[in-house]
Parts: structure tokens; sequence; C-alpha cells
């Protein structure tokens, strides 16, 4: 397997509105980030990945991009991204850029034209088709509710939105859109950046066709996702990427890919496709709610084991995968998978242990090296995030859903429980801005803040560091092979990894219940050494029991 520095960093995820804001207008910003480099370079990380910061009316927090090369006026100007950039590279970190192609605002000067009636340069950049009796092309819903079609009178037209009608989807199909990405990457190159993290970039190439789709679930409109995602021409499109940019450089490409099973992500990914570096798949992500994302369903810890060991045993020898557990677009991993109260600690340290030692490069949303934790608001009103409130609408103004249906929903899966502002300090707002943050903060900052994790050698910051040196000081963690052990169990998550002789192995308690374990046959009685746990005075034998959520990864 070839070697590479994004298959050996971690990437930390920089939500930049949340993160910290310098000049006290409650949005964070790029000065903010500067101003925390060190705090980064402290915990460990080696690349850091921007969501998107470009200008942007902001109906979808920047990935509704009005200028590709410009920057959002809330997050700052060029300057202070030139000197975000040179800060980055002076402390040995690579930053990642978010590359939203999508779809555009339709305040991108592209649209403004494109909408016009009669012809000009721009009337193709966009999806366009008439209506059918006075009605939509077909019955896609937009992801973010509603209708994913648009009626523009001046065109006599609707126009395709599989997001917001505010994002309007780009026409891939038309050449001179393509270029005008590949410039658009290459001048972020030139800058130096050094890679992309590509917004559903599995939806790019639309069918000719645009047939109606199954009712969802909610029976309001039709599905898209098996008429676009994987579309005919998406590898034609990336090689074309790759070929005319990312070939020219050093640079690591990840791509958000919902819908993909392991068979297709070793298109995108394989060695030899020349497209991208590795992929964000979504089947764990989809393990607790069916079709319907504000449905909550019980998930298990079989189900969970099977999709993450099956990721591992699928891309061992070609392609690489992605490790994360949250991000930007999904709930915090320890309030979904651990236990937010009684076991915060011990349970954000096991699902940090997973993270850190499967084979992949490991994502860490901000926030989660301190155990933040999801939110709940009391009113609807206190939330900012366009799905929420589309769906809101929708749903419970619709009389589809009761209120406290999708109010649990909101708690459990909603977007903006992870986009609350980072705790840095036990100060007001959590030390985030000195003005009113653009969304409330967590009411439990004063117990969980970053101040206090480095004040605590035991705190969940220190456990992450040590992960990361971890990886650092072996390579079996990044490079060895995958080997699961007793898959049947509903409560333990066992593994082992091995290179050039070198083993691990990995056990992990998912509950709070105490559990006997014992060490899998073929590795008993081999000297073994604690690498890390999440428990002080560590049982060393054969047998033992686990604590909850004990996490205990032995050497060999
Ligand atoms: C996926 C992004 O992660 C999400 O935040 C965004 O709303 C959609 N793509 C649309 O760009």
């Amino acid at each position: 397997m070839k070697r590479s520095w994004w298959k050996e960093g971690v990437v930390y995820q920089l939500y930049p509105i949340s993160f910290k804001d310098s000049n006290g207008d409650g949005i964070g910003d790029l000065r903010g980030i500067i101003e925390k480099l060190d705090y980064l370079k402290e915990l460990g990380v080696s690349i850091i990945w921007l969501n998107p910061i470009y200008k942007s009316p902001n109906d979808d927090n920047g990935y509704d991009i009005s200028g590709y090369r410009d920057i959002m006026d809330e997050f700052g100007t060029m300057e202070d991204f030139d000197v975000l950039l040179e800060e980055v590279h002076r402390r040995e970190m690579k930053l990642v850029m978010d590359l939203v192609v999508n779809h555009t605002s339709d305040e991108h000067p592209w649209f403004i034209q494109s909408k016009k009636s009669g012809t000009n340069p721009y009337t193709d950049y966009y999806i366009w088709k008439k209506g059918k009796d006075g009605k939509p092309p077909n019955n896609w819903g937009s992801v973010f509710s509603g209708s994913a079609w648009q009626y523009e009178e001046e065109r006599d037209e609707y126009y395709l939105h599989l997001f917001s009608k505010k994002q309007p989807d780009l026409n891939w199909e038309n050449e001179r859109v393509r270029e005008e990405i590949y410039d658009m990457m290459t001048y972020w190159f030139e800058k130096g950046i050094d890679g992309f993290r590509m917004d559903v970039i599995n939806f790019i190439s639309k069918t000719g066709e645009f047939p109606d789709g199954q009712r969802r679930q909610d029976g309001l409109y039709g599905d898209f996702n098996p008429l676009v995602l994987n579309g005919p021409k998406v590898h034609e499109y990336l090689q074309e990427m790759h070929r005319k940019v990312l070939s020219k450089y050093d640079v690591m490409t990840v791509g958000e890919c919902p819908g993909v099973s392991p068979e297709l992500a070793k298109k995108y990914v394989g060695e030899d496709r020349n497209e991208l570096s590795m992929i964000f798949q979504f089947e764990h992500m989809d393990i607790d709610h069916d079709g319907c994302k504000w449905c909550f369903k019980p998930w298990k810890l079989t189900k969970l084991k099977e999709t993450l060991s099956k990721w591992q045993e699928e891309l061992e020898s070609d392609g690489w995968n992605s490790l994360y557990l949250n991000n930007h677009d999904q709930p915090r991993l320890v309030s979904r998978f651990g236990d937010d109260k009684e076991y915060r600690l011990e349970s954000a340290k096991m699902l940090a242990t997973m993270l850190h030692t499967m084979k992949g490069t490991p994502y860490i949303y901000q926030g989660e090296e301190i155990g933040m934790t999801n939110v709940r608001f009391d009113s609807i009103r206190d939330y900012k995030d366009i799905e929420t409130l589309n769906a809101y609408e929708e749903m419970v103004k619709g009389g589809i859903m009761e209120e406290e249906v999708f109010m649990d929903g909101v708690y459990r899966n909603g977007r903006d429980n992870a986009r609350t502002p980072v705790h840095w300090d036990d100060s007001e707002n959590a030390g985030f801005t000195t003005g009113i943050p653009w969304i409330k903060v967590n009411p439990n900052y004063k117990e969980v803040n970053v101040k206090q994790a480095l004040a605590n050698k035991d705190s969940i910051f220190y456990y992450y560091k040590r992960l990361i040196e971890l990886r650092k000081e072996h390579e079996v963690i990044v490079y060895g092979r995958f080997k699961e052990y007793y898959k049947e169990s509903e409560q333990v998550y066992c593994y082992g990894r091995e290179l050039d002789g070198k083993r691990l192995l990995v056990v992990l308690n998912f509950k709070k219940e105490e559990v006997d374990f014992e060490i899998p046959l073929e590795l008993r009685e081999t000297h073994k050494e604690i690498l890390i746990s999440n428990y002080r005075d560590v049982k060393m034998g054969d047998s033992f029991t686990l604590r909850p959520f004990e996490a205990i990864v032995f050497m060999m």
C-alpha cells in the first residue's frame, strides 16, 4: 500500500462560524481561527479542514456560494486567509478547503445571468426544464423540504435545486462549467492549499432523463436519490478533474458520498482510479433512523460493527477509509453512540479509541476533543439550521408529524447539535464571543470547556492527544491489517491490527453495564503491553471484566 501524509495524519474539522469570534459580532471568523492554531498544534492534528469560507448569502451556512474566489464578509478578508494559510503551514500543518460545486448560490453572478430570458453564455450553466401542465418537471423533493424545482418567470422554466431554492444545481454536462470549476480549484491550489473536501460530489452527474422518483416515506415527494447519486458520468468528470487539476499537486481529496457501498467506493478511491484520496461514506450514519431523518430507531452494536468492519475489510488492499462519527451535519458522537451524562468522559474516550485505531484517516469535529454534547433548545425559534426549520414547517405545520415527535427527532439528529459555539472557557458565552452569539451556546459549557480540559491531565483532550501521538509512534495503527473478533457480541467491539509482526488488540465496551471478556484464543499467552486505556489500573491476564465503556488497546 502506498504511503502518504494524508494517510498518516489526523484531520480536525473546523466549522468557522462557531469556532472563535475575534471581533465581537457573534460570528466566528478567520482571525479567531488564527488565535487558536496553537491549541490545535497542541492537540497534535496535522490537517485542518475548513467548512466553506467563501462569499455567501448564508442560506445554508456557506454551502451556497456567490463568489468562489472571495471570502465571506463575516469571516474576514483574503488577506486574513493568506495569513491563516501561512500560519497553518508555519506550524507544519496542512489546510484543506471545502469544494461546493454541485450547486452555487442563486446570488452567484452565473445564476443571475442564467435566469435571464434569451440566450447568453450562462444560459446552460444550470439545469433548466420546462414544467408539465403548470407543475414542476417531476416529483422530486429537495433535501431541505418542498419541491426540488423552482419556477423562474423570466425564463418560464424551472431550475433544479436538490438543496434549498437558493442553491441551484450546476449543469456538469456543460464543459464550460467544468472548466470554470477546474480554474477555480487551480486558483486555490496555486495559493498553496493542501486539498479539498468535496461536497456531495457523487451528485454531480444527472441523467439526461428526469423521471419521477418513488414516493418517499412522507408521501409528499419523490426520492431523487437513486436517479441522481453516482450518476453515469461521475467517474468521467472526476478523472477529468484529476487529470486537469489534482494530478499537478500533492494534495488530498475527500468526497462526501451518501449512498455509496464499499464496492462503489472502490471506483472513487481505488489506487489506480485517479479520482479521490478517500470518501465519506454514510452507511454507519444511517443505523439509527430509517429513511426519515426525524424518526428514531434504536441502533444495535452488531449493526454498527458489521458496517464499520465491512468498510475496513473491503478497502483493505485498495482504497482508503475516512473515519468519522460526527461532523457539522450529524449529532455529537458522545450523545449518539455513548452516554453524554454519567459516562461522558469514559464513553467519549472509548469512541475516540475506536476512531483512532481503525485503518483510515481519523476526522475530529471541533469540540469533539473536549466531549461536547447535543443541545436541547426549548423552542424551535432558537434553531438556525435551514434543514430543521424547513422540515418543521413542512412536517409539523403541515400536520404530518406531532410537534413533540418532531422535536425529539431534532434533539437526536438535528444539525444544530453540532453547530453551537465551541466552549473555550466558563465565562459568558463560553468565551466564544464578547457579543451575542449567532446561535445560543450549549448551557453545559461551565462543565465542558477547553480551559478546564487543558487543566486536567485526565481530560478527553489529553486522551485524544495521546491517541494522535500513538498513530505517529506505531505504523501498525496506520497501515496494519484489520481483523475482527466476537462479531456477534452486542456489547463489545474487539478487533486486531497487524503489520510486520507487530500486533494490536482493541477491546471496547459499548455499554454502561460491566461485561466479562476473554482475550481471543489465538492471542492468549502472548506478552502484552497496554498502549492506552480510558481507565487506570487495567487488569492484565487472559480474562477480565470490562467496566462501563472501558477501552483497552494492547500491543503485542
Ligand atoms: C452537505 C453539507 O455537508 C451540508 O452541510 C450542506 O447543507 C449540503 N451538502 C448542501 O451543500
